[in-house]
């Protein structure tokens, strides 16, 4: 299965994908190309650090969403993408990519989601004041951060956390969950029946996590 990651940050979860594809721990998923939206992320530094094949396409240079959604599905389709995920991508995908791959694009939000949609969650999560919060990898659909859910990792508030040591705990289920999950995938693991995904084989974490 070829995976297409797109980014736009710093690239951390596209490192664990790259740590774990070097391991030979994703399965059938090969890593087959990276895409970015910021010239000089540190994404892509990490992407041809790592050998991969890559592509940048400005949002800037283009006149409108939909043409860059064009160049966009085009060079997924160039690179023959079965499965995209999208690892701190920031740009919002347009239906027609939603079309051609249809549960075939996973994100990774920073939160437990429907909680804390958009960006700054953890700021959202601090604001709110509760006591967990976590990361989600879901498939994307045409909401905000809101399609059906594939896994979940929860992780505590402490009292004295700020925006970064909250982050922190978080990115640290981040890399463990998406590679995890898009093993999962590319096995042909995850059913999903409604708007419930399930991962056969997963194993049980049997502990419930609380806060007091
Ligand atoms: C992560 O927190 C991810 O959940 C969110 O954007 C951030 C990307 O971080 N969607 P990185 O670029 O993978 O380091």
């Amino acid at each position: 299965m070829n995976v297409g990651v797109l980014a736009s940050g710093s690239g951390t979860n596209l490192q664990a994908l790259i740590d774990r594809a070097a391991r030979n721990e994703l399965g059938p998923a090969r890593l087959t190309v990276v895409g970015v939206n910021v010239p000089d992320c540190v994404a892509l530094a990490r992407a041809k650090a790592a050998a991969l094949q890559t592509f940048v396409l400005d949002h800037r240079d283009f006149k409108n969403r939909n043409s860059f959604d064009q160049a966009l599905l085009a060079a997924l389709r160039a690179r023959q993408v079965d499965l995209v995920v999208l690892a701190g991508f920031m740009r919002i995908l347009g239906p027609e990519i939603l079309a051609a791959f249809p549960q075939r694009i996973l994100n990774i939000h920073p939160a437990l989601t429907p909680a804390f949609p958009g960006v700054h969650s953890q700021r959202q999560a601090l604001d709110f004041g509760v006591k967990v919060t976590g990361c989600t990898v879901h498939f994307v659909d045409n909401t905000v951060d809101a399609g059906i859910v594939i896994a979940q990792a929860a992780v505590p508030v402490l009292d004295d956390d700020d925006e970064e040591t909250l982050r922190a705990r978080v990115l640290a289920e981040e890399h463990r969950l998406l590679p995890a999950v898009v093993r999962a995938v590319a096995e042909k693991r995850v059913v999903v029946e409604g708007r419930r995904a399930r991962v056969l084989g997963a194993k049980p974490v049997g502990e419930v996590l609380r806060s007091l």
